[in-house]
């Protein structure tokens, strides 16, 4: 099945299914293009929640369809590649928490969205990159329990200086791959260029960075700036899009090895089959959905 087979198979499916498909911007270039929105979390989290279609097709990684189940639930929700998880989402369950919050009584917790819908279910409230350090300030609580991204709970603590945030250690693996020595061989070959990174980078890395941002807002902020030339310190999918906004401009990855495979699994294969087959189809446990629900809808009324 060549892609133009692909591509038209998939907008007649997508009418025939009633479907919306939200794809994140780590995705491959051509799933990119065939899908009706493609953002960050929060975007495509508050899209989930807004769509009116019957079926909404999410090409990311589990935590993510999740959500939009936990959002939309009376929507059939499939996501095209049942393995494509996330190692950061999956470095605390829910017993741990638990345990967590026992040390920390008088602590708000609040779960970064690559989290289980588990772990969403007993936390007080999520975030996702581009709203933590709004989320951790509109916090009551002086002492907040950051899970599970430690090199976000580094970023927001910069950020916010009054409150105590007790961060857990997990971290994404794709972002860990990037090295101080990365970072100055990019700077020593392109001198004039911004770097722009993601709170998932360590701080090390961060500290040398121009912008630090979600996904999207680096999308953003390379479109928006007088710059010609990026170091981009993320995930390579964002490329897609920032060359597609600014044909003219130089766009360097700071490190070969930003590829998250999780997000790569998704081909145009996949979002066919999901199509055509109804697969894989999310569900999440109606006690757990209705709690983490609450800590997902108090995200969205703080923007
Ligand atoms: P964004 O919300 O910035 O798109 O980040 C999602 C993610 O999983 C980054 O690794």
């Amino acid at each position: 099945m060549d892609d133009l087979f692909l591509v038209n198979e998939i907008n007649r499916l997508k009418i025939e299914r009633d479907a919306c498909i939200l794809a994140h911007n780590y995705q491959l270039p051509e799933v990119q293009d065939i899908a009706d929105i493609v953002g960050d979390s929060l975007a495509l989290s508050k899209a989930a929640a807004e769509t009116t279609n019957k079926v909404i097709v999410f090409c990311g990684v589990k935590f993510m369809a999740e959500s939009a189940k936990i959002l939309s639930p009376d929507k059939t929700v499939l996501i095209p590649s049942k393995y494509a998880g996330c190692p950061l989402a999956d470095s605390i369950t829910k017993e741990q928490l638990e345990i967590e919050k026992k040390k920390y009584p008088e602590a708000e917790v609040i779960c970064y969205v690559n989290s289980s819908a588990e772990v969403k279910a007993v936390s007080d409230v999520s975030c996702t990159s581009s709203n933590a350090v709004k989320v951790v300030q509109n916090s009551k609580s002086n002492k907040i329990l950051f899970v599970p991204d430690e090199n976000l709970a580094g970023y927001v603590a910069e950020q916010v200086s009054d409150k105590e945030i007790i961060p857990w250690a997990g971290h994404c693996i794709t972002h860990a791959r990037i090295t101080v020595d990365d970072v100055i061989k990019a700077q020593e070959e392109h001198p004039e260029a911004e770097m722009l990174v993601h709170p998932e980078v360590s701080e090390e890395i961060r500290e040398n960075a121009d912008f630090v941002g979600s996904t999207s807002a680096i999308i953003n902020y390379a479109k928006n700036s007088d710059g010609k030339e990026f170091i981009i310190g993320t995930e390579i999918g964002v490329l897609h899009k920032m060359k597609k906004d600014s044909p003219e401009k130089q766009f360097y990855l700071l490190s070969p090895r930003l590829v998250c495979e999780n997000m790569k699994m998704t081909r145009l294969v996949d979002v066919y089959n999901s199509l055509m087959n109804m697969q894989y189809e999310v569900f999440v446990p109606e006690n757990v959905r209705i709690k983490a629900l609450g800590s997902l809808e108090k995200m969205i009324s703080i923007e």
